[in-house]
């Protein structure tokens, strides 16, 4: 029997993927919902190939109400949801503000408001490092606890921010209403977990991140300078007050967080903690030359570079401190960096079309 059954918005992208996989191979049942804006329903097969299990999957766009209802309908047995469906590139986010808050927080909204009335009490959802926006302010706070004050520096950050008051507040309300009806309140949770740099793949080099349009984050644009699809990486500033002038990033396999849903999950059936947020990170800074590094390593070759003007909107440095994590959640990284390199080197080899090419044959004929 199953030990229960998640609804997955976002669950063919990047981290919604890998989270399914997890929730499957620790036999929980997963529907999924997506509207495919950046994914492929490929990640399903291989899901499926990995796993041996294939979730359910609707493709549905989160700011739809009425197509909500009807899954929650369809699946009754639905007992979490884990909220991955959003918009994530920091800088469009400021192009496109609008979007942004309508599918980010319309979105978050309208999903709540389905749950609301399925009855479904626990949500976890996919926050952000990016909402503590510069913690080397005075007072400096790196390594980052989960008290560091809020201030994101982007509408992405924002949008972050904004569903996190939204979930705590409907919890709070949805717990009060049920304690001023004589009923059980303790039902009602939510998780705000909140991402450090997630990156890596999976180890069969059959699942990894798959962006469809140009790349921004430093680990898949590396993967393109090393399938030579792009001619060198622009590190953007090196006269930052680090070790070697680079900015400094706390990079999590994905592996590692995909785990940390299943931990936060556990904790809310088993302590019904309210609304809680949880940094989700290794608690080890690495700059932008050390990321260089460590990937060329694992290329076999030096990859070219070329130092460019800091990009507006980065920090010095967003490295985290998990003890809360660690201690509560019984949760902490157990991949390296290193790991993570070698699985998104094997994973871009493998699958320099991402999902849009066959998966590689031996996995077939296995
Ligand atoms: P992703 O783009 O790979 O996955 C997001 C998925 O949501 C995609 O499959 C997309 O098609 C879907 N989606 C977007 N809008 C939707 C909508 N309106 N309705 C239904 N589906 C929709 O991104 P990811 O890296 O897997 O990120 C997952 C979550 O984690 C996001 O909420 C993101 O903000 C958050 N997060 C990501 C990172 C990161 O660096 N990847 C870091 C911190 C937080
Ligand atoms: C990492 C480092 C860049 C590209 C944000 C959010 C985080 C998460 C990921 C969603 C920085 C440098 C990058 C390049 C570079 N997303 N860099 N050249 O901005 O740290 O994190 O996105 O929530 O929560 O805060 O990630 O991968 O873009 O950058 O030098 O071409 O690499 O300056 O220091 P970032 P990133």
């Amino acid at each position: 029997m199953a030990v229960g059954t998640v609804l997955v918005t976002g669950g063919t992208g990047y981290i919604g993927s890998f989270t399914t996989l997890a929730l499957l191979q620790n036999d929980y049942d997963v529907v999924i919902v997506d509207n495919l804006y950046n994914s492929s329903k490929v990640v399903l097969d291989r899901i499926e190939l990995i796993s041996g299990k294939r979730p359910a999957f609707y493709e549905v766009d989160v700011t739809d109400e009425a197509s909500l209802d009807k899954v929650f309908a369809k699946h009754p047995e639905i007992d979490s949801v884990i909220h991955f469906a959003a918009l994530k590139a920091i800088g469009e986010s400021g192009e496109i503000p609008l979007e942004y808050y309508h599918n980010n927080v319309g979105g978050g909204i309208t999903l709540l408001r389905s749950m609301k009335k399925a009855n479904v009490p626990n949500i976890v959802f996919s926050s952000s490092a990016t909402v503590y926006g510069d913690a080397t302010r005075v007072p400096n706070m790196i390594p980052i606890p989960e008290e560091c004050p809020i201030g994101p520096t982007n509408t992405y950050g924002h949008t972050k921010v904004m569903i996190e008051t939204v979930i705590t507040d409907h919890i709070n309300a949805e717990r009060n209403r049920c304690k001023k009806a004589g009923q059980p309140f303790e039902q009602w949770n939510g998780a705000l977990l909140r991402y450090f740099n997630p990156c890596g793949a999976h180890p069969s080099g059959m699942m990894g991140e798959d962006p469809q349009g140009v790349p921004y984050n430093l680990l898949p644009l590396l993967g393109k300078v090393a399938t030579g699809e792009r001619e060198s990486l622009l590190v953007f500033g090196d006269d930052y007050a680090s070790k070697d002038g680079t900015a400094i990033r706390d990079y999590i396999h994905v592996l590692d967080l995909a785990n940390g849903h299943l931990a936060a999950l556990d904790y809310l059936r088993e302590h019904k903690p309210g609304v809680r947020a949880w940094n989700l990170g290794s608690g080890r800074g690495s700059t932008v030359f050390e990321m260089i590094n460590a990937f060329s390593k694992v290329v076999g070759r030096q990859l070219p570079y070329k130092v460019v003007e800091r990009r507006h909107g980065d920090v010095l440095d967003l490295t985290a401190k998990p003890t809360r994590a660690n201690e509560e959640l019984k949760w902490s990284t157990k991949l390296t960096l290193e790991d993570a390199c070698a699985d998104l080197w094997r994973w871009v080899e493998n699958n320099p079309k991402g999902y849009r090419q066959d998966p590689p044959a031996e996995f077939v004929e296995a």
